[in-house]
């Protein structure tokens, strides 16, 4: 076996919860230690001692219900987030495609967009310029191209967002979700896209509720449930398990 491309060791991630001052301001600052205390010691835990590693090429499914953890394992890959304990290896470039006009100026045009998502990617402006024609033929757009893209509707900001990714020398590919707000055809478009990576062997991390193109796409799944891994395996096996999942 080759090197993993992502290794996530024992990895916690906690949010801090916010709450009202209880017994006064004056209180609190009298007892200011033990405030201190008690505020840091509210915190909820997201992920819980996560371990998982990916091989190169390798289309790992995220899947679980709302709030168990998926896009802030995604966030930790694109090290948007920090881990609060345990540690991540990335080997490779990652491109995530995580929110919808994620790396986007609302007021530049798609064109431009194109090029400022290539260089917060990684690329240079030559690499980017190469590739300009085929990224905005795959987001077929029309002449939308040219305007600013504060005028987009979802579905056409998924499909140049996808579009940037997937054009420019992908490693690790990492997507949460977006491809949902895209039509049918745009789906199975961006789902041929991805298969044609296993040649190149890109690494990607997806996930989605719709299982049906879990199945299609990914060749293992982690069931994730309130932060833990609960099976991880072949995409039939994990999607019957969630499906099983008490209500
Ligand atoms: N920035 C944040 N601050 C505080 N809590 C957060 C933050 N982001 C996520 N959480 C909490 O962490 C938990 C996991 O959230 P996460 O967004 O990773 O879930 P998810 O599996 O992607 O859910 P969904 O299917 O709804 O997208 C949730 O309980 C959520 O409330
Ligand atoms: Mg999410």
């Amino acid at each position: 076996m080759s090197e993993p491309v992502i290794v996530f060791d024992k990895v916690s991630k906690y949010y801090p919860m916010y709450h009202h001052i209880t017994g006064g301001i004056k209180q609190f600052i009298f007892h200011l230690p033990s405030a201190i205390k008690s505020f840091r010691s509210t915190r909820f835990q997201a992920l819980q001692e996560l371990s998982f590693s990916i091989q190169p090429g390798e289309r790992l499914g995220i899947i679980g219900r709302n709030g168990s953890g998926k896009s802030t394992t995604l966030g930790l890959l694109a090290r948007v987030l920090k881990p609060s304990s345990g540690r991540i290896t990335l080997r490779g470039r990652v491109s995530p495609f995580l929110e919808l006009g994620m790396g986007f100026h609302a007021e530049l045009t798609g064109r431009e967009n194109i090029l400022l998502n290539g260089i917060i990617l990684g690329m240079t402006r030559k690499e980017v310029r190469k590739r300009m024609d085929a990224i905005i033929e795959f987001a077929e757009i029309g002449e939308f191209i040219e305007q600013p893209i504060r005028m987009y509707s979802s579905g056409m900001l998924a499909r140049l967002g996808f579009s940037v990714v997937a054009h420019l020398n992908p490693e690790i590919l990492l997507i949460d979700e977006i491809l949902a707000v895209g039509d049918a055809v745009f789906q199975k478009k961006c789902q041929d896209k991805m298969l044609s990576f296993r040649q190149k062997n890109v690494t990607i991390v997806f996930v989605s509720h719709a299982m049906s193109d879990v199945r299609t796409l990914c060749n293992r799944v982690i069931l994730l449930d309130r932060g833990k891994p609960l099976i991880t395996g072949a995409p039939d096996a994990v999607i019957k398990a969630y499906e099983g999942l008490p209500a």
